[in-house]
């Protein structure tokens, strides 16, 4: 069966047949990965432009990756050596790089909206890497892909997600997502940084980071962005981490084993001290392996179906 889309914008109203065929099409390329030769040629003839507005490691890299090993051709658009840096707009710099036939762009931007904008104005497939505050689908996809590796299903699994809700496009689409696969799904952070529109999403709320580890399976920690003036919403970092940090101390004195997830990039000694990042608990570099297989997935459903 084919995407019911011909984009991934979100994981809002994504059905759960389409979730599971991603993540089923995802086990069968990571396979790949573990060949000697990690290459097919499933999109050979296939020309896939990154369009990031925004840094990123991880999910450029990947998407870079998992383009290669399809066998696409794969192009990196680079704002601060574009014409964007002379005043070309948005739509100009999509129209031309439409007209040099590309099948499908990969965008990561500020501004929420402009995954969907792209579908507007352009007849490539087009792959939400991360919208504003708004989704990222691809993330949250390899989530889940983590996840049911490590516990052996979504359905009915217990999934808190801790940190700065309000500003999180990773919680958002988690949120989506988890929902429709049938896991349950909670948030945790300083009352500022949970939007008042969440508990109507059907997700619960906690305050306390020991009541979110003791009634939970697994624990989404988010990065603080910093960059985005997270810190006016709590009083200090040092604060921050003594309400909400994962510690071992933590841990340890819940004695409670419980699977952690980070998106990445880490802030040590804010969300998660050192030794929880590189403990037993976590599998953030396994979610950084299975985010190619899973990005290979998505590329090559939408990229085969028309
Ligand atoms: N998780 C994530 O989106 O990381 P990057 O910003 O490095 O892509």
């Amino acid at each position: 069966m084919p995407l019911t889309s011909r984009h991934l914008l979100g994981l809002q109203g994504v059905p759960k047949e389409d979730i599971l065929l991603i993540l089923d099409t995802a086990t069968t390329f990571k396979e790949v990965l573990d060949r000697p030769i990690k290459k097919v040629p499933t999109l050979q003839g296939k020309t896939v432009v990154n369009l990031f507005y925004e840094n990123s490691t991880r999910t450029r890299i990947s998407f870079e990756l998992a383009e290669k090993r399809l066998s696409a051709d794969a192009l990196n658009f680079s704002v601060s050596t574009s014409s964007v840096k002379k005043g070309e707009t948005f739509k100009d710099t999509i129209r031309n790089i439409e007209a040099m036939k590309v099948d499908m762009i990969v965008v990561r931007h500020s501004a929420a909206g402009v995954p969907y904008f792209l579908t507007q104005i352009s007849n490539c497939n087009v792959i939400n890497a991360g919208d504003g505050t708004h989704e990222h689908p691809t993330q949250a996809l390899l989530d889940f892909y983590s996840i049911r590796e490590k516990l052996g299903r979504l359905q009915g699994v217990r999934v808190c997600i801790v940190g700065d809700i309000a500003h999180s496009r990773v919680a958002l689409s988690n949120i989506f997502g988890l929902k429709a696969v049938g896991a349950e799904v909670s948030v945790c952070g300083p009352a500022t940084m949970i939007p008042g529109f969440i508990e109507d999403l059907g997700v619960k709320v906690y305050h306390r980071i020991d009541d979110a580890i003791m009634e939970n399976d697994v624990l989404n920690v988010l990065r603080i962005q910093l960059e985005r003036k997270a810190r006016e919403y709590f009083p200090s970092i040092r604060e921050y981490h003594n309400y909400f940090g994962i510690t071992r101390e933590r841990l340890d004195r819940l004695g409670k084993d419980i699977l952690i997830l980070h998106p990445g990039p880490i802030n040590r000694g804010v969300e998660l001290s050192s030794e929880i990042a590189d403990g037993m608990n976590q599998i953030i570099l396994q979610q950084v392996t299975n985010g190619v297989a899973v990005r290979m997935a998505v590329l090559y459903l939408l990229g085969t179906q028309n």
